[in-house]
């Protein structure tokens, strides 16, 4: 191998460490599995409600957490169930009506993975029979479901994790270390964006052809929403739609603001947010928008976020620091340096006079003797390849259920996500900045 260049990255093995003259790349090791691998102990036994979309993916990812066995699965269609148990792949029992499986002594816990205007009821039923809960993203629909729940969970001293995995993602982590180090130096902006340009990106997703009143239990699926005739479009795409879902602040900034939390250490419902958008090409009777951008004020620093549904730019939040900006792409962190070394003025001097520049110049050097310090190296640390961050949270979960220690993103931390998700929908309907009233527990404006 040749010398390495300046912008020259190199990759190394699992925890190795490399360094050119000006940039280093490091691949990081998931970190909660990792460390959960040297204990012994309890097999958490767990039940799934809800095995769709990503109830599905939850139990692929559970099949790599090996503290924990499934011991059950619950869906209201017919082919969600099969699915189920194809994606555990063991002969899980599996039934239509979840109350069975919390009728179980032998169940520890249970992740809970239906849309979102269904979180309350079932996470609710699951505390009053003694379960801990996983559960997915947004934790809320609303404002009042957030309170019920961290209301329940509290009362009850269960275990609550928030399923929004990049809290336990290892590349979020090691940004969480480095924002902690003070090496940005003092952070005033974070933008952060998720954004597709596809049909699925949109959540125009297939009608299976199977769908129907009968293969789905439609009547127990709405019960917490306006009642209407069966609607299969509405089951497969609830995110489009008010009564069910909410839209990409439910759907996508839950997980640009819980990475934000995550990194700054920031557990707060922002004081105020104020967005814009459009609906310009989903025009297919859905509720929400297209393109929504919004700007909050958290404790200390201004955080904007956007999701367009129109152009894929990817999945991308940056740190604006003093010292330093820090962006992280998908699995990676990159942390490039600011050059804030002394330097004499230049653009200003373009009215001066030949001499008097001249003289500034000479005097700048003079009380600047000495060469500039070498910039700090630029830091990249990527995931290693398949990496699995729902793994690393399932297994945080897992554990928090045997020790009864704390996870990383208790029903405090969901809601507060969760209500900065509906202040930002708020702003958008009302045209207006929405202000959370803490005294009041409500969104104002
Ligand atoms: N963390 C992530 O990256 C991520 C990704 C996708 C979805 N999610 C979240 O996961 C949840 C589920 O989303 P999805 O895409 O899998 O939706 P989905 O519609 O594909 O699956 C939800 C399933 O829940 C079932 N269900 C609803 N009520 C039920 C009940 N009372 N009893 C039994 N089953 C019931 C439905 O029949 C359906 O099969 C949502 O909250 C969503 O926001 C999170």
């Amino acid at each position: 191998m040749g010398p390495i260049s300046r912008r020259e990255f190199v990759r190394l093995g699992a925890g190795a460490v490399a360094a050119s003259a000006a940039a280093k790349s490091i691949v990081l090791e998931p970190t909660v599995l990792a460390a959960q691998a040297a204990e012994t102990g309890k097999k958490i036994r767990f039940v799934s409600i809800g095995t769709g979309i990503r109830g599905c993916d939850l139990l692929r990812s559970a099949k790599k957490v090996p503290s924990g066995v499934c011991v059950g699965t619950a869906d209201l269609y017919n082919m969600h169930r099969k699915a189920g148990v194809e994606a555990y792949g063991s002969d899980v029992p599996t039934t239509k009506d979840y109350r069975e499986l919390l009728d179980r002594k032998d169940v520890d816990a249970v992740i809970v993975a239906v849309a979102d205007f269904q979180h309350r009821r079932v996470v609710l039923d699951c505390v009053a029979a003694g379960k801990d809960v996983y559960c997915e993203k947004p934790m809320s629909h609303n404002v009042a479901d957030g309170l019920a729940m961290v209301k329940a969970v509290q009362a009850d001293k269960r275990i609550f994790e928030a399923g929004s995995q990049r809290v336990s993602n290892t590349v979020y982590k090691k940004a969480a270390e480095i924002y902690k180090s003070g090496r940005l130096g003092v952070v005033t902006l974070i933008e952060a964006h998720t954004d597709r340009n596809s049909p699925s990106g949109a959540w125009v997703y297939p009608v299976a052809p199977d769908a129907n009143a009968e293969t789905i239990d439609w009547t127990t699926w709405l019960r917490d929403a306006p009642s209407r005739p069966f609607d299969a479009e509405r089951f497969f795409r609830w995110r489009c739609f008010a009564d069910y879902g909410e839209g990409v602040a439910g759907d996508l900034y839950v997980h640009l603001l819980s990475g934000m939390q995550c990194v700054t250490g920031i557990n707060a419902i922002p004081e105020r947010a104020y967005s814009t958008g459009s609906l310009t090409y989903f025009k297919d009777g859905r509720d929400y928008p297209d393109l929504l951008a919004t700007l909050y004020d958290y404790p200390g620093v201004t955080v904007k976020v956007h999701c367009n549904q129109n152009n894929a730019s990817g999945d991308v939040t940056i740190f604006y620091g003093k010292e330093a900006t820090m962006t992280i792409n998908n699995n990676t962190v990159t942390v490039v340096p600011q050059d804030t070394r002394p330097q004499p003025e230049g653009y200003a001097l373009n009215g001066w006079t030949a001499e008097a520049k001249q003289k500034y110049l000479s005097d700048w050097h003079a009380s600047h003797p000495q060469a500039p310090a070498a910039l700090p190296l630029t830091e990249t640390f990527s995931a290693p390849q398949g990496y699995d961050d729902t793994a690393d949270h399932l297994a945080n979960f897992f554990q928090a259920v045997v020790t009864r220690n704390h996870v990383v993103e208790d029903e405090v931390f969901g809601n507060n996500t969760a209500i900065a998700c509906h202040m930002a929908n708020h702003s958008y309907f009302h045209k207006n900045v929405a202000t959370w009233d803490a005294a009041a527990e409500t969104i104002k404006g």
